[in-house]
């Protein structure tokens, strides 16, 4: 047997496994991205070492398949992301709705912010919005001191404040590296030198740690966007550059389950080329500057 040749798989079939991921991930291939389903599942079939399409798709289907079907589906998600992606959009979070957040919540002396990044890839979303987030609690405590004295050494985020990040992805490879939280020059292009001095411990030639007081504000979580139980009680929830993956009635789903997952003065965040506009009624949409965000509208 030569497993460069191609294994035949009809167009009934792919149809078959389209639907699987679909029911498994949200994750719509259509027609535009057929191609490099087939190219996947080809990838899978050598590595399981299987000649027939039927073979796989049962294996996927049972029990012992599920290992499986988590591979297939790592081989077929994209994990494209960076540091400090969609800037006008972060600064929106950070010097106008975080800002917001922080005096309504001082005012009702909740010290709790929650920040779900769901489909975080490998960190670098998480972790810049753990650096905003230091960065936003430090200039307002310039302008808002604190009744007693900062403890020396300076903690990074001021009592009684707690910062919750959770980062989940379907993913556990991107998970692995995103908990390791290593990045290469070519990862830190976007990050400027204030940022590299404060956040960052370089480990080696080209190569740069997350501190350990940023890391521990963010817990890495594996969570599967299409399942009902989702992780409530967020302040804001950034799920960028995942829905475009996702069909219309999919999306719509989605966008309702966060309607949920928010607190009632809460906010989502959605990718550049993402938009909640005729999907939703449940949301106000606040631009500023070319940033998006929209804020959850009570029932
Ligand atoms: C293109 S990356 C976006 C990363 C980051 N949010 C950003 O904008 O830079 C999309 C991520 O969504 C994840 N993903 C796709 N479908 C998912 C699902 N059903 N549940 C959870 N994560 C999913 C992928 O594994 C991938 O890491």
């Amino acid at each position: 047997m030569f497993f460069s040749e191609p294994i035949a798989t009809s167009e009934s079939e792919l149809k078959l496994l389209q639907t699987l991921i679909y029911q498994e991930c949200g994750m719509y291939f259509d027609e535009r991205r057929s191609h490099f389903l087939q190219d996947r599942l080809q990838r899978r079939l050598r590595a399981c070492n299987m000649t027939s399409f039927y073979d796989y798709y049962r294996l996927l289907t049972s029990r012992e398949g599920r290992g499986e079907l988590s591979a297939l589906l790592e081989n077929l998600t994209v994990n494209e992301t960076s540091f400090f992606r969609n800037r006008p959009q972060l600064d929106l979070f950070q010097k106008t709705v975080l800002e917001e957040m922080l005096h309504r919540k001082q005012a009702r002396r909740d010290w709790t912010i929650r920040v779900w990044s769901a489909g975080c890839s490998t960190g670098q979303e998480p972790y810049t919005l753990a650096m905003l987030m230091a960065d936003a609690l430090a200039y307002y405590y310039l302008r808002n001191p604190l009744p007693y004295p900062m403890p020396t050494p300076k903690p990074l985020i001021p009592q009684p404040w707690r910062v919750e990040i959770l980062a989940s992805d379907i993913n556990y490879s991107v998970l692995r590296a995103a908990q390791e939280g290593i990045y290469n020059e070519h990862h830190m292009e976007s990050v400027d030198y204030a940022f590299r001095l404060r956040y960052f411990d370089k480990v080696g030639e080209g190569r740069y740690a997350i501190k350990p007081a940023l890391k521990e504000l963010v817990h890495f979580d594996f969570h599967n966007l299409k399942t009902e139980y989702l992780p409530p009680r967020n302040d804001f929830i950034f799920c960028r550059n995942v829905m475009i993956y996702f069909d219309e009635a999919e999306q719509k789903r989605l966008i309702h389950k966060f309607w949920r997952c928010l607190n009632a003065d809460g906010f989502l965040f959605v990718g550049h080329a993402e938009s909640l506009f005729g999907l939703t009624e449940e949301y106000r949409m606040i631009h500023l500057n070319s940033g998006t965000a929209y804020a959850r509208i009570e029932d």
